[in-house]
Parts: C-alpha cells; structure tokens; sequence
C-alpha cells in the first residue's frame, strides 16, 4: 500500500490523472473502473484537458462504473450517468459501446442483472485500473458498513450516513421523495478487490478517521475500505486534512521519497 500525502485537491487530481493518463499510454486498450462523487471532479477535468491537449487516446478504452442509484434513470440529473456524461463522457472520445455503468431502472431480477455486470467485466479481461473515492463511513463504492469483504455486484441498501452526505444534491422540495433514492447497484468489494491496480483519493477533514482506519485500523466489514489492505496494488493518494488522522505520516513520507529515487512509476 503506497501513501502519497498531498497539499490539497489539486494536486490530489493532479497526481491521479497523471496515473490514469501513463496508464492509458501504456496500454491504449485499459480497462478503467470509474468513481463519481465531488473529489473525482477534478480528476475528469485534467484528463479532460490532456486529451483536449492532443496527448491523451480513450478511443480504445473501456469504462466500467462502480455504481449507481436504483430508481434514477441516465438522463435523471442526478444519476451517475449523468455525472460521466457532464464530467467526462462528453468531453472525450470514449467509445459508447465501451462505457458500463450500472442501471438504476431495472426492476424484479436485480440478481440477474448484477450477475450480467460482473459478466461483462470478465468478457473485457478485467479491470486494470480502478479510481475510488471514500464515504465518511469509509464505504467504497456502495460498500456500506457491514457490506461482505467477499460481495460481489448487487443492489445494496444506503446507510443513514450515505442518506445524509446526499441529502444536498437531493434537496428537499427540488425532488419528490420518491426520486430520493434509498438504494443502489454497486460493484461489491470482491469485485473491486479483482481489479490489479487501485487509486483510492480523498480530501478534507471529514474522510480523516475513514482514511485513518482503512489504512491503519484492522481489516473489519465496519469500515469496506480496510479490505483494500488485502490487495497488492493499491495507493492512497490524500490530502493533509484527509490524512490529519494517520499516526505513521513520517513513515509514508519516506516511503515516497523512496518510491521515487527506486520505482518513480509509481508515482507517475
Ligand atoms: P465524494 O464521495 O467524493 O463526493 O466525497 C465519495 C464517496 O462517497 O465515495
């Protein structure tokens, strides 16, 4: 588990699709699993950019997304698919036919459904490189607390927590309630723990004890995010409120400047 501390969001964005962008140019076929939420923002606008820049190819990748609400179709201003379209489907050159994103109007077979995800990720040979953001409640994904260290794609209840962190996209009187979604489909953390190569990216105070306790607590369903501790590829890129928590800073610090005198790769 690589630690790379930043100043702040910037740089946070900066540094990760810097990855994401040698990744692709390594291999122009990648297999990408996406996030949505306010901290890949600004990740989508630099990748945005080195493709408007000429030097970034996404015309033969292939997208997968975590997640997305139940009940909220693509075009509903609030879905996932509306976020990628907004943040980064539309500003690049994707292949429609390569972009997967859970459906949030199915109805009845959810199972069949989220079994015919998971499919669709083995047909495309697995996923390379998967972003991640983090809950308050150190969820992944959907992952609430409590969620199996082995799930697999499902559909997955919202905890009050998740409920709350929403409620300001979902304001009152701006939806219906019924048009507040209360569950999701979402990658489980077995399915995320298959993919080879993990940046999980988190800002501000508020992530400060999920990222303490994903990178330092023991490995526990009460926080999805420690199970990433079980994989062999994953880097932690975090600001310094995020990372106000973490009792080993020093350690990760040299860790890096390791990192970039032996494997600079790593870290670009
Ligand atoms: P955020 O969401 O980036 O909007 O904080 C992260 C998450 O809940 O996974």
């Amino acid at each position: 588990m690589l630690v790379i501390l930043k100043r702040d969001d910037q740089e946070i964005s900066r540094q990760a699709a810097q990855l994401i962008a040698s990744a692709v140019r390594k291999n122009p076929a990648l297999t990408l699993g996406l996030a949505t939420g306010g901290t890949m923002i600004g990740v989508y606008r630099h990748l945005v950019a080195l493709h408007k820049q000429g030097s970034l190819d996404f015309s033969r990748v292939v997208t997968f997304n975590l997640d997305e609400y139940l009940g909220l179709p693509a075009e509903h201003p609030r879905s996932f698919h509306h976020f990628m379209q907004e943040n980064l489907f539309a500003h690049v050159n994707v292949d429609p036919r390569n972009i997967h994103i859970p459906d949030g109007t199915i109805r009845g077979n959810y199972d069949q459904y989220c079994a015919s995800y998971e499919e669709a990720i083995r047909k495309a040979g697995g996923i390379d490189v998967q972003l991640l953001g983090i809950g308050r409640n150190g969820h992944i994904g959907f992952n609430e607390p409590t969620s199996s260290i082995g799930s697999r794609t499902r559909l997955k209840v919202l905890s009050q927590e998740t409920l709350d962190d929403n409620s300001k996209f979902f304001a009152p009187g701006e939806e219906s309630p019924e048009e507040s979604p209360r569950c999701a489909i979402t990658m489980g953390i077995g399915t995320i723990l298959e993919t080879r190569k993990i940046l999980l990216l988190a800002t501000g105070a508020g992530k400060s004890a999920a990222v303490a306790n994903s990178i330092e607590g023991p490995v526990t369903s009460a926080v999805s995010a420690s199970a990433l501790q079980l994989h062999p590829d994953v880097t932690f890129i975090i600001d310094d409120a995020a990372a106000s928590q973490l009792t080993q800073r020093d350690y990760y610090l040299r860790v890096l400047e390791m990192t970039a005198l032996l494997t600079p790769d790593r870290l670009s």
